[in-house]
C-alpha cells in the first residue's frame, strides 16, 4: 500500500536525519579541534623557519658586571647602564636579524591558530607545578569563575595521564602537550620559553597568562571584557625592580629608548592578551624567546632578578608600536612579622598584583591628568602570587616558613596590614581549605608526590593548628 510504504520511507528519511544529527553532533567538536590543532601546526611550520632564518648571525651578548637589583623609582629618572661588553660586535647583525623578522611578520600568512570570540586561562605546569596548579584551580572555581583553562606541558615526559584526563577536566582545564604542535624536537623551547609559545596555540582569542601558583582572588573573566585591556589588548603587571634593557636594545628594535621613570620591569607571571590585536607582539616575544637564553635574555635583563620572558612581551609590543597598559600600583609583598624576644624578622611569602581596571581608574582621575594616588585610593588586590612557598606540601610548604621564631605553626599572610585590607577577606585560610583537600584527594597521584608520604595528614595538622577550625571536608 502507497500509504504505508510512505510511512516507512519516510521513518526510515526521519532515523537517517536523526542519525546525521547524532553524528554531526559528536563529531564536529573532534573536527574543530583537529583542525585547530592543524592549525596550530601549520602556523609552526610557518614561523620555524622564520625563527631560525632570523637567527643573529653573531656572538652572544657577553655581560660585563650586573644591572643588579635596582627599585623601580617613578620619579627620580636614572641613568640606564650598559654591560654590554661586545656591543660593536653584535649592534648590527642583531638589528639585520631582528629587521629581517619583523618584516617577515607582515608577509607571514599563516592560519588563525584560535578560535574567533572564545577567552579562557592559559598556563604551563610540567611536573612539580602541576599539584601548584591544581591548588590555584580549585581556588579559581571558588571564585565562581567560569573561564576554561589550558595547560600547556612540553612533551610526553611531563603528561600525567590520572591528572589530565580525569582531574583537570573536572575543573574546565585541559593539557596540551607542546611536542604534539611542533611535531619537533622541542628541547629547545623549554622552561620560561614555553610561555610565549603556550599563548600563541591556546584556543583562546583574549587570554589571562597565569603561572601555576599565582591565585586570583576574583572571577578574572571581568578583567578580560573591560577597561584598560578592551581599549588595548595588552595589559601586564609590574616587578618591583626598574626596567633594565641594554640601550642596544633599543638600537636593535629601532624603538626610542624609554625614560627609567616610564615603566617598571614587568612580573609577567600575569598578562592579558588579545590576540586579534596583538598578534604580531606574540610572534615578536616568540622570537626574543625563541633566542632568549642566548641573546634577548641577557639583553632585556642584564643581570637583574628574574632575568627571563618577563620583559619580552612589553618590548615586543613597543617594538612594533602597538597600544599596551601597564599596570603602575607596585605588586606589595606580603609575609609575616617575626617576633620573639627580642628579635623580629621579616618573611616574604608571596606577593600582591592589583586590579587594572581600578589601578586604570585610579592613575586617570588624578587633577591636570596628573596621577590620582594622592587620592588616597588604593585598587582592590586581584592576585596573590603565591611563590615563596608555593603551596604545594610535596615541594616547600611544609617547612620552615609555616614556624614562627617560636618553633610553633604559625599564619603566612599577616604583614602588612594595608595590603592584607586590599585583599578584604581571609584568603590565606581559604587558600589552606584547598590545600587539605587537593593534598588529601591526590595523595600519591601527582608524579612529584609519588615518593612523598604523609603530606596530607601534615597539611591537615597545620590546618587544625593554625586556623582551629574543623576537619576540612575532602570533596574530590
Ligand atoms: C559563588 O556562587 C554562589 C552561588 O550562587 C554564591 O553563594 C557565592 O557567594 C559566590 N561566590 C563568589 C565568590 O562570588
Ligand atoms: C633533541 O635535541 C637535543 C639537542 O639538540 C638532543 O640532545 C636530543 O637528543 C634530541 N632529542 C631527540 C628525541 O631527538
Ligand atoms: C623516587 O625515588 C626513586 C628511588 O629513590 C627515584 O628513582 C625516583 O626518581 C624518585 N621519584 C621522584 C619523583 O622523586
Amino acid at each position: 500500500m502507497p500509504g504505508a510504504r510512505r510511512t516507512i520511507v519516510a521513518s526510515l528519511f526521519l532515523v537517517f536525519l536523526l542519525l546525521n544529527l547524532h553524528y554531526l553532533r559528536h563529531q564536529r567538536p573532534k573536527c574543530q579541534h583537529s583542525t585547530l590543532h592543524d592549525q596550530r601546526s601549520q602556523l609552526w611550520q610557518q614561523l620555524h623557519p622564520l625563527l631560525a632564518r632570523y637567527a643573529p648571525q653573531c656572538p652572544a651578548p657577553i655581560l660585563r658586571g650586573s644591572a643588579g637589583a635596582v627599585r623601580f623609582d617613578s620619579v627620580t629618572p636614572i641613568p640606564r647602564e650598559d654591560y654590554i661588553e661586545n656591543r660593536n660586535e653584535i649592534e648590527l647583525p642583531m638589528q639585520t636579524a631582528h629587521d629581517g623578522f619583523v618584516q617577515s611578520l607582515h608577509t607571514l600568512n599563516s592560519p588563525r591558530a584560535f578560535i574567533s570570540g572564545t577567552k579562557g586561562i592559559v598556563t604551563a605546569a610540567g611536573g612539580t607545578y602541576l599539584p601548584t596548579l591544581v591548588v590555584t584551580l580549585h581556588l579559581l572555581r571558588r571564585t565562581n569563575s567560569t573561564l576554561p583553562v589550558e595547560v600547556f606541558l612540553q612533551d610526553d615526559s611531563e603528561y600525567e595521564a590520572e591528572i589530565c584526563e580525569r582531574v583537570l577536566p573536572a575543573l574546565n582545564a585541559n593539557c596540551i602537550l607542546l611536542s604534539s604542535i611542533t611535531n619537533t624536537n622541542t628541547t629547545r623551547i623549554k622552561g620560561y620559553q614555553l610561555k610565549a609559545f603556550a599563548i600563541l596555540f591556546s584556543t583562546f582569542e583574549t587570554l589571562l597568562w597565569l603561572d601555576a601558583d599565582n591565585i586570583p582572588l576574583h572571577d578574572p573573566a571581568l578583567l578580560l571584557t573591560s577597561a584598560p585591556f578592551t581599549t588595548t589588548g595588552l595589559v601586564t603587571w609590574p616587578d618591583f625592580w626598574t626596567n633594565t634593557a641594554a640601550g642596544i636594545y633599543f638600537t636593535i628594535s629601532r624603538q626610542p629608548t624609554p625614560e627609567s621613570t616610564s615603566r617598571a620591569s614587568t612580573e609577567a607571571g600575569t598578562l592579558l592578551l588579545s590576540k586579534r590585536t596583538h598578534l604580531p607582539t606574540l610572534l615578536l616575544a616568540a622570537y626574543y624567546n625563541f633566542h632568549g637564553p642566548e641573546y634577548y635574555y641577557p639583553l632585556l635583563n642584564q643581570g637583574a632578578p628574574g632575568a627571563g620572558d618577563k620583559d619580552t612581551f612589553l618590548h615586543a609590543a613597543t617594538a612594533l608600536d602597538l597600544p599596551f597598559y601597564a599596570v603602575r600600583t607596585p605588586p606589595v609583598d606580603i609575609g609575616r612579622m617575626n617576633t620573639a624576644a627580642k628579635a623580629t624578622a621579616a618573611l616574604n611569602a608571596g606577593f600582591v598584583q592589583v586590579d587594572p581596571g581600578e589601578d586604570f581608574a585610579v592613575h586617570r582621575m588624578g587633577p591636570d591628568g596628573r596621577k590620582g594616588a594622592g587620592l588616597g585610593l588604593t585598587p582592590r588586590a586581584f592576585f596573590i602570587h603565591a611563590g615563596a612557598p608555593e603551596f604545594n606540601p610535596g615541594k616547600e610548604l611544609l617547612g620552615r616558613k609555616l614556624r614562627g621564631l617560636d618553633g610553633r605553626p604559625a599564619r603566612l599572610w599577616t604583614y602588612p596590614p594595608m595590603a592584607l585590607e586590599s585583599i578584604g577577606f581571609d584568603a590565606e585560610r581559604v587558600v589552606w581549605e584547598e590545600t587539605v583537600s587537593v593534598a588529601c584527594a591526590y595523595e600519591g597521584l601527582f608524579v612529584s608526590w609519588r615518593n612523598n608520604t604523609g603530606l596530607c595528614e601534615g597539611v591537615r595538622a597545620h590546618w587544625r593548628a593554625v586556623f582551629k577550625g574543623d576537619d576540612v571536608v575532602v570533596g574530590g
